[in-house]
């Protein structure tokens, strides 16, 4: 089998830090976002395609310095195509059935045993659901006793959403619904594709580990707890020269000396932390200065910002403007 996965949104809900970083690039627990995706992935996977477009250079880059264990191939949109008109525009070539992925979600899955799931009850697709309190911002799935899906409703109101299982964006489908899907425009594939499918037998598999999306400064940095908790971060010790809780994650030529250390951090590479400064709860990416004695709390520092000394940051996401 081979893995399309969805990796062009523009990231409009982590910016300014988006405007110069792709999110699957952001650090999350010392690796990418797009690592931690991959992750899941079995290894028997025979190509992995990213559907790609919005900083694809940059995405190109990271795969090509620290290459997967699976080939890799993108296709490039020029203007986004949406969910739906990214799958199609990758299509050539996928095999058939095949892993779809959103690229923004931390979870632990089993990939195999959905693709099992689909084979067994000779469905169209198996999508992976998780269990949410507030399912507005996601896909909602309404399923029988047997687990087939019998609804599915894109960012539903509330009243209307159906139950509480959402589209965790992982999951197994027949190469047939890329035919389903418009091509040459922009489109929805769960809006405009997912609701026709399930008269061919879409089948939901509950998540029972953890999962979130980590498309927002709030998820993402909840995403990075739950990776931490569940060991995905390494060791997640505090280096010597810093004191402190961790976990946290220091990427290579970082100097943290004298810095002090809540948890669940990652500082990118190159950053400096300033002697008595404390981070706790956030993600300092590469090449960013934490001034003498600052505090940061629950936030994304993005690449090469400035937080002067003394200076207090609380759930706050920092970058650059659009350039
Ligand atoms: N190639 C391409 N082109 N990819 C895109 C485009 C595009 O124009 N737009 C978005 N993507 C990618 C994103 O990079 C992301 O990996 C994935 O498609 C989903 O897009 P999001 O913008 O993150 O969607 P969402 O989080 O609002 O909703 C989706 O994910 C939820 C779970 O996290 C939907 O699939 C929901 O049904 C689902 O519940
Ligand atoms: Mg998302």
């Amino acid at each position: 089998m081979k893995a399309l996965v969805l990796i062009g949104g523009l990231g409009t809900r982590l910016r300014p830090i988006t405007y110069s970083v792709p999110k699957q690039l952001i650090p999350i627990a010392g690796q990418p976002m797009l690592y931690h995706v991959l992750d899941l992935l079995p290894s028997d996977v025979e190509e992995v395609v990213l559907a790609s477009g919005y900083k694809a250079e940059a995405i190109d880059r990271y795969v090509r310095d620290h290459p997967p264990r699976w080939p890799v191939r993108t296709v490039r949109e020029v203007e986004p195509l949406g969910t739906g008109g990214g799958m199609r525009n990758a299509a050539d070539g996928m095999s058939d059935p095949f892993f779809l992925l959103n690229s923004d979600v931390i979870a632990r899955a089993d990939l195999a045993a959905m693709a099992r799931r689909r084979a067994e009850r000779d469905a169209i697709g198996v999508m992976a659901l998780a269990s949410v309190d507030d399912t507005r911002p996601f896909g909602v799935a309404a399923l029988d006793a047997e687990d087939r899906i019998t609804a599915f409703v894109e960012k539903p109101e509330p009243k209307d959403a159906p139950s509480h299982w959402i589209n965790a964006g992982l999951a197994v489908w027949r190469r047939s619904v890329l035919d389903r899907i418009p091509s040459g425009r922009p489109s929805s594939f769960e809006r405009e594709v997912v609701p026709h499918l399930l008269d061919r037998r879409v089948f939901g598999f509950r998540l029972a580990a953890y999962w979130d999306d980590a498309g927002t400064p709030e998820r993402l940095l909840h995403a990075q707890r739950l990776l931490f908790d569940d060991g995905r971060g390494g060791p997640g010790t505090v280096p010597p020269g810093a004191t402190g809780t961790g976990p946290v994650a220091v990427l290579e030529g970082a100097n943290v000396d004298g810095a002090v250390f809540g948890s669940y951090v990652t500082v990118g590479r190159r950053s400096r932390i300033g002697a008595g400064a404390r981070i706790e709860n956030s993600v300092i990416m590469d090449d960013a200065e934490i001034g003498e004695g600052a505090i940061v709390t629950g936030s994304l520092v993005g690449p090469s910002v400035r937080v002067l000394a003394g200076s207090r940051v609380e759930n706050a996401t920092l970058g650059a403007g659009p350039s």
